[in-house]
C-alpha cells in the first residue's frame, strides 16, 4: 500500500496523509527536485487549486502542474489506483475537483474528498476503507511492521 501526495507550502495535504500513517511518498514541489517515479501502485492524495468556476467565473485547472506532470509519466500513470482530493467547501461546487478531473483522466474511483487537514473521522474513515478495499482498488496489502 502506498500513498502518493503533494502538498504546497501550506502543507495541509502533507498533515492529513501524515495522520494516515501508511508508507506514502510526496511529489515535489519545485521543479529543481528530482522527478518523483514510483514502482507499486497507489493511491494519489491531491489538494484542488485553480479557484474554480464558481470564484473566478472562469475554467481553471484544479490539478496542480506538479501532479500534472508527475501524471503525465505513463509509468507513474500506470500503477495509479484511486484518488483522493483535498479542497474548501467555500468553494463550493468545486470543492475538491481535482478528484473528478483525475478520476476522469485517469479512468481510477475517487474514493473520498476531505477539507484542508481533514479531521479524525476523515482519517479512521479513509484508512479503514484503504486498508478493507485494497484488494478490490489492486493496493497491495499494508506492510506488517
Ligand atoms: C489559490 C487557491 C485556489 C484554491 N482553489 C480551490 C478549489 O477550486 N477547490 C477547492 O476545493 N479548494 C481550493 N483551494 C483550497 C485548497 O485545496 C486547500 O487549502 C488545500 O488544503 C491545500 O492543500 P495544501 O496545503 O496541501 O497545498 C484553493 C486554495 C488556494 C490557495
Amino acid at each position: 500500500m502506498l500513498v502518493v501526495y503533494f502538498s504546497s507550502a501550506t502543507e495541509n495535504t502533507r498533515r492529513f496523509v501524515d495522520k494516515l500513517q501508511l508508507p506514502n511518498v510526496r511529489i515535489p514541489l519545485r521543479a529543481n527536485e528530482p522527478e518523483l517515479v514510483v514502482d507499486e501502485p497507489y493511491v494519489l492524495v491531491c489538494p484542488t487549486y485553480g479557484g474554480g468556476v464558481s470564484i473566478s467565473g472562469k475554467q481553471g485547472k484544479p490539478v496542480p502542474i506538479q501532479v500534472v506532470k508527475f501524471l503525465n509519466n505513463p509509468h507513474n500513470r500506470s500503477l495509479i489506483r484511486a484518488v483522493v482530493a483535498g479542497g474548501n467547501s467555500n468553494f463550493g461546487s468545486d470543492f475538491g475537483k481535482a478528484g473528478d478531473v483525475i478520476a476522469a483522466k485517469c479512468n481510477v474511483p475517487y474514493v473520498y474528498r476531505f477539507e484542508l487537514m481533514g479531521n479524525d473521522e476523515d482519517v479512521a474513515t479513509l484508512r479503514n476503507g484503504l486498508i478493507a478495499n485494497a484488494a478490490t482498488l489492486g493496493l497491495q496489502p499494508p506492510r506488517v511492521a
